[in-house]
Protein backbone atom coordinates (compact mmCIF):
# COMPACT_ATOMS: atom_id res chain seq x y z
CA UNK A 1 0.00 0.00 0.00
CA UNK A 2 1.26 3.23 -1.09
CA UNK A 3 1.99 6.41 1.84
CA UNK A 4 -0.77 8.38 1.63
CA UNK A 5 1.48 11.23 2.75
CA UNK A 6 4.66 12.38 1.26
CA UNK A 7 7.74 12.88 3.16
CA UNK A 8 11.21 14.35 3.72
CA UNK A 9 13.61 11.51 4.63
CA UNK A 10 16.78 12.71 6.03
CA UNK A 11 19.44 10.07 6.13
CA UNK A 12 22.40 11.14 8.38
CA UNK A 13 25.53 8.84 7.51
CA UNK A 14 24.66 8.39 4.44
CA UNK A 15 27.65 7.21 2.86
CA UNK A 16 27.97 4.86 6.28
CA UNK A 17 27.64 1.06 5.97
CA UNK A 18 24.12 0.79 7.36
CA UNK A 19 22.73 3.33 4.85
CA UNK A 20 24.48 1.14 2.08
CA UNK A 21 23.47 -2.47 3.30
CA UNK A 22 20.27 -1.82 4.80
CA UNK A 23 18.36 1.73 4.88
CA UNK A 24 18.62 2.53 1.39
CA UNK A 25 18.38 -0.72 -0.13
CA UNK A 26 15.26 -0.94 1.88
CA UNK A 27 13.75 2.40 0.83
CA UNK A 28 14.39 1.08 -2.63
CA UNK A 29 12.25 -1.69 -2.20
CA UNK A 30 9.63 0.22 -0.45
CA UNK A 31 9.84 2.27 -3.75
CA UNK A 32 9.55 -0.56 -5.96
CA UNK A 33 7.20 -2.32 -4.44
CA UNK A 34 4.86 1.39 -5.15
CA UNK A 35 5.08 1.98 -1.09
CA UNK A 36 6.56 5.10 -1.53
CA UNK A 37 4.44 8.84 -1.49
CA UNK A 38 5.38 9.56 -5.63
CA UNK A 39 6.78 12.93 -3.97
CA UNK A 40 8.71 11.78 -1.33
CA UNK A 41 12.00 12.40 -0.92
CA UNK A 42 15.41 11.24 0.05
CA UNK A 43 18.24 13.67 0.97
CA UNK A 44 21.59 12.09 1.44
CA UNK A 45 23.58 13.74 3.99
CA UNK A 46 27.41 13.02 4.65
CA UNK A 47 30.96 14.92 4.91
CA UNK A 48 32.72 13.19 1.84
CA UNK A 49 30.69 13.58 -1.45
CA UNK A 50 30.86 17.00 -2.82
CA UNK A 51 27.44 17.49 -4.44
CA UNK A 52 24.58 15.25 -5.57
CA UNK A 53 25.98 13.90 -8.42
CA UNK A 54 29.05 12.03 -6.42
CA UNK A 55 26.50 10.92 -4.06
CA UNK A 56 24.30 9.54 -6.96
CA UNK A 57 27.64 8.06 -8.04
CA UNK A 58 28.27 6.77 -4.40
CA UNK A 59 24.65 5.41 -4.37
CA UNK A 60 24.67 3.43 -8.09
CA UNK A 61 28.25 1.77 -6.72
CA UNK A 62 27.68 1.22 -3.43
CA UNK A 63 24.16 0.39 -3.03
CA UNK A 64 22.98 -0.95 -6.18
CA UNK A 65 24.95 -4.68 -5.28
CA UNK A 66 22.46 -4.44 -2.28
CA UNK A 67 19.15 -4.22 -3.89
CA UNK A 68 16.95 -6.80 -5.25
CA UNK A 69 19.05 -10.11 -5.38
CA UNK A 70 16.75 -11.13 -8.13
CA UNK A 71 17.33 -8.84 -11.01
CA UNK A 72 17.30 -5.25 -10.57
CA UNK A 73 15.10 -3.33 -12.60
CA UNK A 74 16.96 0.02 -14.17
CA UNK A 75 14.22 2.05 -15.07
CA UNK A 76 12.74 1.56 -11.70
CA UNK A 77 16.07 1.91 -10.04
CA UNK A 78 16.62 5.03 -12.05
CA UNK A 79 13.33 6.63 -10.64
CA UNK A 80 14.76 5.81 -7.42
CA UNK A 81 17.69 7.48 -7.73
CA UNK A 82 15.48 10.58 -8.80
CA UNK A 83 14.45 11.07 -5.38
CA UNK A 84 17.55 11.28 -4.28
CA UNK A 85 19.03 14.39 -3.01
CA UNK A 86 22.16 15.65 -1.25
CA UNK A 87 23.76 18.38 1.52
CA UNK A 88 27.18 17.92 2.09
CA UNK A 89 27.52 18.41 6.01
CA UNK A 90 30.37 19.36 8.43
CA UNK A 91 28.49 18.72 11.89
CA UNK A 92 30.79 21.05 13.54
CA UNK A 93 29.56 23.90 11.09
CA UNK A 94 26.26 25.66 12.10
CA UNK A 95 26.50 27.18 8.96
CA UNK A 96 25.67 23.91 7.10
CA UNK A 97 22.61 23.07 9.10
CA UNK A 98 21.02 26.36 7.74
CA UNK A 99 21.68 24.93 4.50
CA UNK A 100 20.41 21.45 5.31
CA UNK A 101 17.67 23.55 6.38
CA UNK A 102 17.09 25.54 3.03
CA UNK A 103 17.36 22.35 0.83
CA UNK A 104 14.65 20.68 3.27
CA UNK A 105 12.39 23.82 3.40
CA UNK A 106 12.04 22.87 -0.11
CA UNK A 107 10.33 19.88 0.27
CA UNK A 108 7.20 18.96 1.40
CA UNK A 109 5.36 16.14 3.47
CA UNK A 110 6.38 14.61 7.22
CA UNK A 111 10.30 14.98 7.92
CA UNK A 112 12.02 11.92 9.22
CA UNK A 113 15.75 12.49 10.43
CA UNK A 114 17.79 9.57 10.61
CA UNK A 115 20.54 9.11 12.31
CA UNK A 116 22.60 6.09 11.18
CA UNK A 117 25.90 7.82 13.04
CA UNK A 118 27.74 6.76 15.83
CA UNK A 119 25.80 7.30 19.11
CA UNK A 120 28.45 10.41 20.34
CA UNK A 121 27.06 12.17 17.52
CA UNK A 122 23.08 11.95 18.43
CA UNK A 123 22.97 14.42 20.29
CA UNK A 124 24.94 16.91 18.80
CA UNK A 125 22.72 16.62 15.60
CA UNK A 126 19.80 16.94 17.65
CA UNK A 127 21.07 20.31 18.77
CA UNK A 128 22.40 21.70 15.88
CA UNK A 129 18.58 20.43 14.25
CA UNK A 130 16.82 22.71 16.46
CA UNK A 131 18.98 25.22 16.44
CA UNK A 132 17.66 25.68 12.64
CA UNK A 133 13.95 24.74 13.20
CA UNK A 134 14.64 21.61 12.08
CA UNK A 135 13.15 19.50 14.97
CA UNK A 136 9.87 20.66 14.39
CA UNK A 137 7.38 18.88 13.02
CA UNK A 138 9.22 15.52 12.57
CA UNK A 139 10.24 12.30 13.56
CA UNK A 140 13.80 11.12 14.54
CA UNK A 141 15.12 7.94 14.29
CA UNK A 142 18.21 6.77 16.53
CA UNK A 143 19.64 3.28 15.38
CA UNK A 144 21.44 1.26 18.07
CA UNK A 145 23.75 1.18 20.46
CA UNK A 146 21.42 3.83 22.19
CA UNK A 147 24.25 4.44 25.11
CA UNK A 148 27.07 1.83 26.59
CA UNK A 149 25.36 1.71 29.76
CA UNK A 150 22.30 2.79 31.85
CA UNK A 151 24.03 6.28 32.55
CA UNK A 152 24.79 6.68 28.96
CA UNK A 153 21.54 5.87 27.21
CA UNK A 154 20.02 8.22 30.00
CA UNK A 155 22.02 10.90 29.18
CA UNK A 156 21.54 10.64 25.64
CA UNK A 157 17.64 9.77 25.88
CA UNK A 158 17.39 13.06 28.45
CA UNK A 159 19.19 15.11 25.71
CA UNK A 160 17.29 14.16 23.16
CA UNK A 161 13.97 14.57 24.67
CA UNK A 162 14.68 18.24 25.90
CA UNK A 163 14.49 18.73 21.85
CA UNK A 164 11.99 16.00 20.50
CA UNK A 165 8.83 14.30 22.34
CA UNK A 166 8.69 10.81 22.88
CA UNK A 167 6.35 10.56 20.14
CA UNK A 168 8.63 11.95 18.00
CA UNK A 169 11.28 9.65 18.86
CA UNK A 170 11.74 5.91 16.90
CA UNK A 171 14.32 4.18 18.64
CA UNK A 172 15.63 1.09 16.23
CA UNK A 173 15.40 -2.23 17.20
CA UNK A 174 15.53 -4.36 13.50
CA UNK A 175 14.48 -7.29 15.43
CA UNK A 176 11.03 -5.86 16.03
CA UNK A 177 10.47 -5.74 11.96
CA UNK A 178 10.85 -9.26 11.14
CA UNK A 179 8.00 -10.71 9.57
CA UNK A 180 8.64 -14.04 11.73
CA UNK A 181 8.63 -11.86 15.00
CA UNK A 182 5.23 -10.13 13.92
CA UNK A 183 4.13 -13.64 13.20
CA UNK A 184 4.69 -14.44 16.51
CA UNK A 185 1.98 -11.88 17.85
CA UNK A 186 -0.06 -13.43 15.20
CA UNK A 187 0.49 -16.88 16.71
CA UNK A 188 -0.06 -15.63 20.64
CA UNK A 189 -2.67 -13.24 20.09
CA UNK A 190 -4.52 -14.55 16.80
CA UNK A 191 -4.88 -18.34 18.01
CA UNK A 192 -6.85 -19.44 21.33
CA UNK A 193 -5.22 -21.94 21.31
CA UNK A 194 -1.63 -21.68 22.45
CA UNK A 195 -3.04 -19.47 25.39
CA UNK A 196 -4.27 -21.78 27.88
CA UNK A 197 -0.72 -23.05 28.31
CA UNK A 198 1.43 -20.43 27.95
CA UNK A 199 2.26 -20.08 31.27
CA UNK A 200 4.02 -21.80 34.32
CA UNK A 201 1.70 -24.89 34.57
CA UNK A 202 2.49 -26.09 31.11
CA UNK A 203 5.61 -24.77 30.67
CA UNK A 204 8.87 -26.38 31.83
CA UNK A 205 11.38 -24.11 30.19
CA UNK A 206 11.91 -21.97 27.28
CA UNK A 207 15.38 -21.27 25.66
CA UNK A 208 15.90 -18.05 22.67
CA UNK A 209 18.54 -18.48 20.90
CA UNK A 210 20.33 -16.24 17.66
CA UNK A 211 23.07 -17.56 16.49
CA UNK A 212 25.43 -16.47 13.64
CA UNK A 213 28.34 -17.75 11.44
CA UNK A 214 29.57 -14.80 10.97
CA UNK A 215 32.53 -12.68 13.03
CA UNK A 216 32.84 -9.29 13.55
CA UNK A 217 33.41 -8.41 9.94
CA UNK A 218 34.75 -5.04 9.71
CA UNK A 219 33.47 -4.27 12.73
CA UNK A 220 36.04 -5.52 15.27
CA UNK A 221 37.04 -1.86 16.85
CA UNK A 222 33.36 -1.43 17.41
CA UNK A 223 32.65 -4.48 18.64
CA UNK A 224 35.62 -4.89 21.17
CA UNK A 225 34.05 -2.12 22.55
CA UNK A 226 30.82 -3.43 23.18
CA UNK A 227 30.05 -7.28 23.06
CA UNK A 228 27.90 -9.61 22.60
CA UNK A 229 25.62 -8.65 26.01
CA UNK A 230 25.47 -4.63 24.88
CA UNK A 231 25.21 -5.52 20.90
CA UNK A 232 22.25 -8.50 21.83
CA UNK A 233 21.07 -9.49 24.32
CA UNK A 234 20.51 -5.70 26.14
CA UNK A 235 17.98 -5.25 22.90
CA UNK A 236 17.01 -7.91 20.51
CA UNK A 237 17.26 -10.67 23.07
CA UNK A 238 15.58 -8.82 25.84
CA UNK A 239 12.52 -7.70 22.97
CA UNK A 240 12.40 -11.13 21.82
CA UNK A 241 11.50 -12.17 25.31
CA UNK A 242 9.37 -9.85 26.14
CA UNK A 243 7.48 -10.50 23.29
CA UNK A 244 7.48 -14.24 24.42
CA UNK A 245 5.84 -13.42 28.16
CA UNK A 246 3.59 -10.46 27.64
CA UNK A 247 0.44 -10.61 28.93
CA UNK A 248 -2.04 -10.33 25.59
CA UNK A 249 -2.50 -6.51 24.92
CA UNK A 250 -5.66 -4.82 24.87
CA UNK A 251 -4.66 -3.70 21.30
CA UNK A 252 -2.34 -3.47 18.80
CA UNK A 253 -1.69 0.38 19.02
CA UNK A 254 1.77 1.61 20.08
CA UNK A 255 0.92 1.96 23.87
CA UNK A 256 -0.40 -1.24 24.39
CA UNK A 257 1.93 -3.28 22.97
CA UNK A 258 4.89 -1.60 24.58
CA UNK A 259 3.21 -1.43 28.22
CA UNK A 260 2.71 -4.95 28.53
CA UNK A 261 6.68 -5.68 27.01
CA UNK A 262 7.27 -3.10 29.74
CA UNK A 263 5.98 -4.95 32.44
CA UNK A 264 8.17 -8.10 31.37
CA UNK A 265 11.15 -6.41 30.94
CA UNK A 266 10.37 -4.85 34.73
CA UNK A 267 9.38 -8.29 36.21
CA UNK A 268 12.98 -10.07 35.22
CA UNK A 269 14.18 -11.15 38.35
CA UNK A 270 17.36 -8.73 39.33
CA UNK A 271 20.47 -10.78 38.63
CA UNK A 272 22.33 -11.24 41.86
CA UNK A 273 25.92 -10.42 41.83
CA UNK A 274 26.74 -13.75 43.63
CA UNK A 275 25.11 -15.69 41.05
CA UNK A 276 26.21 -14.37 38.37
CA UNK A 277 28.77 -17.27 37.73
CA UNK A 278 25.63 -19.69 37.93
CA UNK A 279 23.20 -18.24 35.98
CA UNK A 280 25.59 -16.21 33.07
CA UNK A 281 28.00 -17.40 30.64
CA UNK A 282 30.94 -15.63 28.28
CA UNK A 283 32.56 -17.02 25.76
CA UNK A 284 35.07 -15.73 23.31
CA UNK A 285 35.82 -17.58 20.13
CA UNK A 286 38.93 -18.72 19.20
CA UNK A 287 40.13 -20.22 15.85
CA UNK A 288 37.75 -23.00 14.15
CA UNK A 289 36.28 -24.05 10.95
CA UNK A 290 33.26 -23.14 9.74
CA UNK A 291 31.36 -25.34 6.99
CA UNK A 292 34.63 -26.55 6.27
CA UNK A 293 36.74 -23.32 6.00
CA UNK A 294 38.97 -22.24 8.51
CA UNK A 295 37.79 -19.12 10.68
CA UNK A 296 40.87 -16.90 12.77
CA UNK A 297 40.43 -16.25 16.84
CA UNK A 298 38.74 -13.33 17.52
CA UNK A 299 41.66 -11.85 19.21
CA UNK A 300 43.51 -11.96 15.16
CA UNK A 301 40.56 -9.88 13.63
CA UNK A 302 41.08 -6.61 12.56
CA UNK A 303 40.76 -3.80 15.49
CA UNK A 304 40.48 -6.32 18.07
CA UNK A 305 42.89 -5.87 21.04
CA UNK A 306 45.34 -8.85 20.69
CA UNK A 307 44.38 -9.44 24.54
CA UNK A 308 40.67 -8.41 24.42
CA UNK A 309 38.23 -9.71 26.73
CA UNK A 310 35.32 -9.08 24.89
CA UNK A 311 32.85 -11.54 24.96
CA UNK A 312 31.40 -13.09 21.42
CA UNK A 313 28.96 -15.26 23.09
CA UNK A 314 26.44 -14.78 26.37
CA UNK A 315 24.38 -17.38 27.93
CA UNK A 316 22.02 -16.42 30.45
CA UNK A 317 19.18 -17.85 32.71
CA UNK A 318 16.54 -15.13 32.99
CA UNK A 319 13.68 -15.84 35.21
CA UNK A 320 9.99 -13.68 35.23
CA UNK A 321 8.83 -12.34 38.55
CA UNK A 322 5.00 -12.76 38.12
CA UNK A 323 2.51 -15.12 38.44
CA UNK A 324 2.17 -16.39 34.81
CA UNK A 325 6.06 -17.38 34.48
CA UNK A 326 7.32 -17.57 38.34
CA UNK A 327 9.73 -20.19 38.42
CA UNK A 328 10.34 -21.04 34.51
CA UNK A 329 13.51 -20.46 33.51
CA UNK A 330 14.01 -18.79 30.48
CA UNK A 331 17.43 -19.50 28.79
CA UNK A 332 18.85 -16.91 26.45
CA UNK A 333 22.10 -17.79 23.87
CA UNK A 334 23.85 -15.75 21.20
CA UNK A 335 27.08 -15.99 19.78
CA UNK A 336 29.11 -15.03 16.82
CA UNK A 337 31.10 -17.98 14.87
CA UNK A 338 28.94 -21.07 16.33
CA UNK A 339 27.82 -23.43 13.96
CA UNK A 340 25.10 -22.39 12.68
CA UNK A 341 23.39 -19.19 11.91
CA UNK A 342 19.66 -19.63 13.37
CA UNK A 343 17.38 -17.36 15.42
CA UNK A 344 14.69 -19.10 17.42
CA UNK A 345 12.63 -19.64 20.46
CA UNK A 346 11.75 -23.61 21.82
CA UNK A 347 9.01 -23.79 24.54
CA UNK A 348 9.22 -26.91 26.08
CA UNK A 349 6.11 -28.13 27.69
CA UNK A 350 5.98 -29.75 30.85
CA UNK A 351 5.64 -34.02 30.11
CA UNK A 352 2.55 -35.92 31.68
CA UNK A 353 2.12 -36.19 34.98
CA UNK A 354 1.82 -40.13 34.92
CA UNK A 355 2.31 -42.48 32.25
CA UNK A 356 0.39 -45.79 31.32
CA UNK A 357 2.45 -45.93 28.25
CA UNK A 358 6.17 -46.02 29.70
CA UNK A 359 9.19 -43.57 30.44
CA UNK A 360 9.20 -41.69 26.82
CA UNK A 361 6.13 -39.66 27.49
CA UNK A 362 7.80 -38.55 30.92
CA UNK A 363 10.74 -37.11 28.93
CA UNK A 364 11.42 -33.23 29.07
CA UNK A 365 10.75 -31.64 25.24
CA UNK A 366 8.46 -34.54 24.45
CA UNK A 367 5.38 -31.93 23.48
CA UNK A 368 7.63 -28.61 22.38
CA UNK A 369 6.96 -25.79 20.01
CA UNK A 370 9.84 -24.55 18.16
CA UNK A 371 9.56 -21.54 16.48
CA UNK A 372 12.48 -20.66 13.75
CA UNK A 373 12.45 -17.26 13.04
CA UNK A 374 15.60 -17.27 10.68
CA UNK A 375 16.46 -18.67 8.62
CA UNK A 376 13.38 -20.56 6.72
CA UNK A 377 10.34 -19.64 8.77
CA UNK A 378 8.56 -22.82 10.25
CA UNK A 379 6.80 -23.03 13.37
CA UNK A 380 7.58 -27.14 14.34
CA UNK A 381 5.24 -28.61 17.05
CA UNK A 382 6.60 -31.70 18.58
CA UNK A 383 3.86 -34.16 19.72
CA UNK A 384 4.67 -38.26 20.67
CA UNK A 385 2.57 -40.65 18.45
CA UNK A 386 2.41 -44.95 18.31
CA UNK A 387 5.56 -46.20 16.28
CA UNK A 388 3.57 -48.72 13.86
CA UNK A 389 4.03 -52.35 14.18
CA UNK A 390 4.02 -54.35 17.63
CA UNK A 391 3.70 -53.30 21.31
CA UNK A 392 3.33 -49.51 22.20
CA UNK A 393 6.56 -48.08 21.17
CA UNK A 394 6.57 -43.65 21.44
CA UNK A 395 8.43 -41.99 18.93
CA UNK A 396 8.36 -38.28 18.40
CA UNK A 397 6.28 -36.86 15.15
CA UNK A 398 5.73 -33.29 14.69
CA UNK A 399 3.55 -30.94 12.85
CA UNK A 400 5.35 -28.71 10.65
CA UNK A 401 3.90 -24.96 9.20
CA UNK A 402 6.49 -23.66 6.94
CA UNK A 403 5.65 -20.19 5.77
CA UNK A 404 6.93 -19.89 2.65
CA UNK A 405 4.48 -22.98 1.60
CA UNK A 406 1.63 -20.97 2.63
CA UNK A 407 2.32 -17.45 1.48
CA UNK A 408 4.28 -17.37 -1.87
CA UNK A 409 4.92 -13.36 -1.28
CA UNK A 410 8.05 -12.24 -0.69
CA UNK A 411 8.64 -11.33 3.22
CA UNK A 412 9.46 -7.61 3.41
CA UNK A 413 12.78 -7.31 5.03
CA UNK A 414 12.76 -5.63 8.61
CA UNK A 415 14.22 -2.24 7.36
CA UNK A 416 11.67 -2.08 4.65
CA UNK A 417 8.63 -2.25 7.66
CA UNK A 418 9.91 -0.01 9.92
CA UNK A 419 11.42 2.83 7.41
CA UNK A 420 7.77 2.46 6.44
CA UNK A 421 5.96 2.48 9.99
CA UNK A 422 8.69 5.57 10.51
CA UNK A 423 6.58 7.78 7.33
CA UNK A 424 3.48 6.34 8.41
CA UNK A 425 3.83 7.46 12.45
CA UNK A 426 3.34 3.90 13.74
CA UNK A 427 5.23 3.73 16.66
CA UNK A 428 4.57 0.36 18.04
CA UNK A 429 7.50 -1.65 16.12
CA UNK A 430 10.08 1.28 17.59
CA UNK A 431 11.77 0.91 21.60
CA UNK A 432 10.06 3.27 24.19
CA UNK A 433 12.38 5.03 26.31
CA UNK A 434 10.84 3.28 29.74
CA UNK A 435 11.63 0.00 27.78
CA UNK A 436 15.39 0.61 27.21
CA UNK A 437 15.73 1.56 30.44
CA UNK A 438 14.61 -1.48 32.08
CA UNK A 439 16.42 -3.62 29.91
CA UNK A 440 19.45 -1.76 30.58
CA UNK A 441 18.87 -1.82 34.47
CA UNK A 442 18.84 -5.29 34.18
CA UNK A 443 21.76 -6.07 32.29
CA UNK A 444 24.09 -3.81 33.98
CA UNK A 445 24.85 -5.88 37.10
CA UNK A 446 26.13 -8.48 34.57
CA UNK A 447 28.03 -5.74 33.01
CA UNK A 448 29.55 -4.12 35.97
CA UNK A 449 30.32 -7.66 37.20
CA UNK A 450 32.32 -8.86 33.85
CA UNK A 451 33.83 -5.21 34.20
CA UNK A 452 35.14 -5.51 37.46
CA UNK A 453 36.59 -8.77 37.09
CA UNK A 454 38.28 -8.41 34.09
CA UNK A 455 38.55 -12.04 33.14
CA UNK A 456 39.33 -13.88 29.82
CA UNK A 457 35.49 -14.81 28.68
CA UNK A 458 35.60 -19.02 28.09
CA UNK A 459 37.24 -19.84 24.86
CA UNK A 460 35.06 -21.91 22.03
CA UNK A 461 36.22 -23.16 19.07
CA UNK A 462 34.55 -21.35 16.12
CA UNK A 463 32.14 -23.60 14.62
CA UNK A 464 30.77 -24.67 17.68
CA UNK A 465 27.79 -23.61 20.02
CA UNK A 466 30.02 -21.69 22.76
CA UNK A 467 31.75 -22.90 25.75
CA UNK A 468 30.70 -26.17 27.75
CA UNK A 469 29.71 -24.56 30.37
CA UNK A 470 26.21 -22.94 28.44
CA UNK A 471 25.20 -26.73 28.32
CA UNK A 472 26.18 -27.21 31.80
CA UNK A 473 23.66 -24.24 32.63
CA UNK A 474 21.50 -26.43 31.39
CA UNK A 475 21.82 -29.64 32.91
CA UNK A 476 21.29 -27.90 36.31
CA UNK A 477 17.83 -27.89 35.45
CA UNK A 478 17.47 -31.24 33.74
CA UNK A 479 17.36 -29.72 30.11
CA UNK A 480 19.62 -29.36 26.94
CA UNK A 481 19.80 -27.07 24.10
CA UNK A 482 17.51 -27.90 20.93
CA UNK A 483 20.58 -29.25 19.02
CA UNK A 484 22.13 -30.92 21.63
CA UNK A 485 19.13 -33.27 21.74
CA UNK A 486 19.28 -36.83 20.48
C1 LIG B 1 22.97 -6.24 14.95
C2 LIG B 1 24.27 -6.50 15.65
O1 LIG B 1 22.13 -5.45 15.75
O2 LIG B 1 22.33 -7.48 14.66
C3 LIG B 1 25.16 -7.39 14.81
O3 LIG B 1 24.92 -5.27 15.90
C4 LIG B 1 24.42 -8.66 14.42
O4 LIG B 1 26.36 -7.71 15.51
C5 LIG B 1 23.06 -8.33 13.81
O5 LIG B 1 25.21 -9.35 13.49
C6 LIG B 1 22.25 -9.59 13.60
O6 LIG B 1 21.09 -9.28 12.88
P1 LIG B 1 20.42 -10.33 11.89
O7 LIG B 1 19.22 -9.61 11.39
O8 LIG B 1 21.43 -10.62 10.83
O9 LIG B 1 20.10 -11.54 12.70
Amino acid sequence: MQTDSSFTFVLFGGTGDLSMRKILPALYEAHRAGMLADSGKIVGVARHEADRAGYIEWVNGHVKPYVSKDGLDEAVWERFLARIEYVKLDLSKAEDFVLLRDAVNKLSGTRVFYLATGPSLFVPICHALASVGLNENARIVLEKPLGYDLQSSNAINDAVGEIFAEEQIYRIDHYLGKEPVQNLLALRFGNALFEPLWRREWVESIQITIAEELGVEARGDFYDNTGALRDMVQNHLLQLLSIVAMEPPHSMDSDSVRDEKLRVLRALKPIDPRDIQRVAVRGQYHAGVIRGTAVPAYATEPGVKKDSTTETFVALKVEIENWRWAGVPFFLRTGKRLADRVAEIVVNFRPVPHSALGPTALRPGANRLVIRLQPNETIRLYCLAKQPGEGMNLASVHLDLAFDQFFRENQMEAYQRLLLDVINGRLALFVRRDEQEAAWRWVEPILNDWAAANKAPKPYAAGTWGPAAASAMLAQHGTCWLEEEN
